[in-house]
């Protein structure tokens, strides 16, 4: 190899050191700061009074909390919404309430209510699913959801005597037909 070949070798090995050494941590600063985003953990909520639920009618809230990227943290927004179906009329002592994520578990549209309010359907891709979450058949169509809605873990506590919902919010792997978290 000629001298000035070997020289120019060199300095593009020595370029390409440098690069490796800037460019690795701050890919991997970039993906953690996403993974946070996409899955970030939020501490249980308060999110509706028990008696403002009525018996078996899903009822929409959403889920507070502050988002964060690379560069800024937010001020608390909306970061999910739930989906709420209080199952029977019992106080607080024996009340349930199941919550659903009203993110699809196909590719993560937001799922609403059919104005009927006997099925959830998703707008993009007609996933549809009944009121305790499972995969429902579509009209001569196969549902594209490869699993039913995401239930999330409810809790009812007594706030000066008056019992509130609370729900922990999380996120899961979208597509496939476990329910794996995002987090
Ligand atoms: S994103 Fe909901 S059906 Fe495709």
């Amino acid at each position: 190899m000629q001298r000035r070949n070997l020289l120019k070798w060199m300095s593009a090995a020595l370029s390409t050191a440098c690069a490796s050494v800037i460019a690795v941590p701050g890919v991997k600063y970039l993906l953690a700061t996403v993974q946070r985003e996409g899955g970030q953990a939020v501490p249980p909520q308060r999110i509706a009074r028990l008696n403002d639920l009525p018996v078996g009618e899903p009822v929409e809230a959403a889920i507070t909390g502050r988002r964060r990227d690379a560069w800024s943290i937010y001020p608390e927004e909306a970061v999910g919404r739930v989906w709420l179906i209080r199952r029977s009329e019992d106080d607080a002592s024996e009340a349930k309430v199941d919550a659903y994520s009203s993110v699809c578990p196909h590719l993560r549209c937001a799922v609403s209510l059919e104005p009927s309010k006997e099925a959830f359907v998703c707008p993009c891709h007609r996933g549809r699913f009944g009121l305790e979450g499972e995969r429902l058949k579509t009209d001569g169509q196969r549902n594209p959801a490869n699993r039913g809605l995401d239930s999330l873990p409810v809790s009812i506590v007594d706030v000066d005597g008056d019992a509130w919902v609370e729900v922990t919010w999380q996120e899961f792997e979208p597509g496939i037909s476990a329910k794996k978290s995002m987090s």
